[in-house]
């Protein structure tokens, strides 16, 4: 990173993360055992739609990161604990996450002790998911449909080079290679912001149209879908070394930067109406500014401009800053079971609309973790 964080930074972030263990702990005692994806009010335990199951990691994710913050041998036990009863996913075919449970898991723990058993369960992880390919339109298709391809899978493709990497097998790295390239060509926009959905046609391949479930419009910049983006060809730059990975994550950050509120928390899509009220509004969603602020810790290390590196940083700082703030942090709210404030998952569904979120909770922690831990 191109500066080190200030006093008032460490401190403030190093609070947040001890509030942070603190509900997570809570959490872990009042509901063994169980993987919450949204709160209702505050509360994890529901009985709300999940729509998909897709964020067992995020849970066992956050472990690890105490885990590295601390070294806490508690908190290891306890990542271990809940990562296993994630193992079984390695076969799920049924949605295209694998990356997000299985990278933010058994990676640290396989880095941390090098169990060959948890390599295993990464390299498979990486194989099932490269079952979703569609050759005709070369893409990995989205758990909804086999026309449909989400801007979500970027930040899973992921788990394929990986696997396709430490298996030194070329068809995986070919598939992985393929669906970034079809991302990019077609839900990927010239001025960096991104579609939701892409729609192909399934006896052609040929691609159709731009379209939505979680954004605004089928021509509109959910927020979290270009944080997606930005995030995750930045991760598939870190293993292709290809410049055109970098190109696609830095122009996602330009428009992310560009479009930034003042108060530098996002709105759930960039071309909401901020006349409205929430939902469809003026509402934020605090869990895409973290997943930004952490890919954009990232992209500053990777950039090749010294002054983007330090863009990127500053940016990803005020960001963290504004999430750390009262307004964002539940620290102040007795009731509140989750970490961070004001997150969206589904606002079409009213499904964890300014609500907790269990991503928002990981990435606002492990960008919290890398600007402490950084030399
Ligand atoms: N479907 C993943 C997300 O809500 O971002």
């Amino acid at each position: 990173m191109p500066e080190t964080i200030t006093s008032e930074q460490r401190q403030a972030y190093d609070t947040a993360l001890d509030f942070a263990e603190g509900q997570v702990a809570a959490l872990v005692v009042n509901h063994p055992d169980y993987f919450p994806i949204y709160t209702v009010e505050g509360k994890w335990r529901h009985p709300g739609e999940l729509w998909t199951d897709w964020t067992g990691g995020f849970l066992a994710g956050m472990m690890w990161r105490f885990q590295q913050r601390t070294g806490s041998a508690a908190w290891q036990e306890r990542a271990e604990h809940y990562s296993k009863l994630l193992e079984h996913r390695q076969h799920d075919r049924n949605v295209h996450d694998l990356g997000f449970i299985f990278l933010n898991t058994y990676r640290p723990w396989y880095q941390l002790t090098g169990d060959p058993q948890l390599q295993e369960v990464l390299i498979q992880a990486g194989r099932t998911l490269a079952m979703r390919f569609q050759e005709k339109g070369q893409y990995l298709r989205s758990f909804v449909a086999p026309e449909s391809l989400f801007i979500d899978i970027m930040m899973n493709v992921p788990i394929i080079f990986y696997a396709g990497q430490e298996a030194n097998d070329p068809a995986l790295l070919a598939v992985a290679l393929a669906h970034c390239d079809t991302t990019a060509r077609t839900i990927v926009r010239p001025d960096g912001s991104t579609a939701h959905e892409g729609i192909f046609d399934l006896e052609t391949g040929e691609f159709l149209r731009q379209t939505t479930h979680q954004g605004l419009r089928d021509d509109s910049a959910w927020a979290r879908g270009l944080a997606w983006s930005l995030y995750g060809y930045s991760q598939v730059y870190g293993f292709t070394q290809d410049a055109q990975h970098l190109e696609i994550a830095e122009r996602n950050a330009r428009y992310w930067i560009d479009h930034l509120p003042a108060d530098n928390v996002p709105y759930w899509d960039f071309d909401a109406d901020l006349t409205l009220p929430p939902p469809r509004g003026a509402q934020k969603d605090s869990s895409a500014g973290a997943i930004a602020a952490s890919g954009l810790l990232d992209l500053a290390r990777q950039t090749e401009s010294p002054d983007k590196a330090a863009e990127y940083q500053r940016v990803a700082l005020a960001m963290l800053d504004a999430l750390v703030s009262p307004a964002y942090l539940a620290a102040s709210d007795a009731g509140w079971e989750g970490i961070l404030k004001h997150g969206v998952y589904h606002t079409d569904k009213n499904l964890g609309v300014d609500e907790s979120v269990m991503w928002g909770e990981f990435f606002f922690v492990e960008a919290l973790t890398k600007a402490v831990m950084a030399r």
